[in-house]
């Protein structure tokens, strides 16, 4: 059975992307140093497919670590590189910590690579290396624009330093790199899902949060933006979805089908939706109404972009199929579910 090393396992979309490799018949072995996530996903995982993954507890900075890894599993034929930190905002205050982690633990990954012969890295980036697209949507081929956060400048790193030592011949390496729009929503199983550390940054986790009772309301930033209703518009992509895209990607890196030895996709539905629109389809999706408020604009939004997916449409043969109301209802059955096991634990102590 081939095996595919996935960093960032137990992660959300990690953790998706596993349950979908193992449905597609891959050995997964996961690295993960739980920064941002629980050994829980662990069994979550085998839950769902009845198949336990390899578990690495281990950091993507620590070579020596991650050396042994590699010498220790014979047949890695792939591997999927999400161990990334992501908070945007975070990134503004601590930019040191944000290129250690991205950039240093890509590096590690890609020196190790040809020592072991492994070829295939699929590489998880995002839409904010577009930043504020002149046209919309925006292809693969728009261009790239200044990076506005420390975060998003990692991305952009990360592609470069893939372009380079894929065209370098230095070693035998191919690449899919795929940039996401928003990822949303959760395993329909309920087993698995986002899990925010503190009070989150993203939408939908304070969506959730918020018609659960754990936030007061949601805060809605800016109504005044050059959109239709004036609030902004994103590409909300389901993270079942997003995790099949992987799988596409690693079938056809290892069938040789590339056409580049580095290719690029846009991973996203092909349609905008703005913050309203969102939570309207959330309370329509659940019954459940969520209390928000209009506040001013959050620093450094982008105003609008949302994905051509056309490439990956017809080169992938990957499409965005959950319906916007079943990825709700999915985020919304594991916001219960994870609540009600916090509140479970707390009557415990
Ligand atoms: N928003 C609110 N209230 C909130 C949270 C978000 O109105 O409490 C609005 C934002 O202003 C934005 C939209 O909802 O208009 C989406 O915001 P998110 O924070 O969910 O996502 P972003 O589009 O800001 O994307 C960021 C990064 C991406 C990254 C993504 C997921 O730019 O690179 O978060 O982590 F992939």
């Amino acid at each position: 059975m081939d095996q595919v090393l996935v960093t960032g396992g137990t992660g959300f979309i990690g953790s998706h992307t596993v349950v979908e490799l193992q449905n597609a018949g891959y050995e997964v072995i996961i690295v993960d140093n739980l920064s941002n996530s629980s050994i829980d996903s662990i069994s979550r995982i085998e839950r769902i497919t009845g198949i336990k993954p390899h578990f690495e507890n281990l950091d993507c900075l620590d070579y020596v670590g991650l050396d042994h890894v590699f010498a220790k599993y014979e047949d890695i034929k792939a591997i999927i590189h999400f161990a990334a930190s992501k908070a945007v905002g975070e990134s503004v205050q601590k930019p040191i910590l944000y290129y250690r982690n991205n950039v240093n633990g890509l590096m590690n990954i890609i020196d190790l690579m040809p020592l072991y012969g492994i070829k295939h890295l699929v590489f998880s980036s995002s839409c904010t290396v577009y930043g504020q697209p002149d046209t919309l949507p925006v292809t693969e081929s728009s261009p790239i624009k200044p990076a506005t956060s420390p975060y998003g400048n990692t991305k952009q790193i990360c592609e470069e330093i893939i372009r380079d030592v894929v065209h370098s011949g230095s070693c035998d390496m191919r690449s899919i790199v795929l940039r996401y729009f928003n990822p949303i929503g959760a395993h329909p199983s309920g087993e698995i899902g986002e899990l925010p550390v503190g009070v989150p940054n993203n939408l939908v986790p304070y969506i959730t949060q918020t018609a659960i009772g754990m936030r007061e309301e949601l805060r809605i930033f800016g109504d005044d933006y050059d959109t239709p209703d004036g609030t902004c518009i994103r590409d909300y992509i389901d993270v079942v979805d997003l995790a099949k895209a992987h799988v596409v990607a690693v079938k056809r890196m290892l069938e040789e089908k590339q056409e580049e030895p580095i290719e690029y996709f846009n991973i996203g539905t092909g349609k905008g939706i703005s913050v309203l629109e969102l939570v309207h389809a959330f309370e329509k999706a659940t019954g459940v109404k969520v209390a928000r408020r209009v506040v001013g604009r959050r620093e450094g939004d982008i105003v609008k972009v949302w994905a051509d997916a056309t490439k990956a449409n017809n080169v992938l043969g990957w499409h965005a199929e959950t319906p916007l109301d079943e990825t709700m209802k999915n985020a919304w059955k594991w916001e219960q579910k994870v609540h009600g096991e916090t509140e479970k634990k707390k009557g415990k102590e």
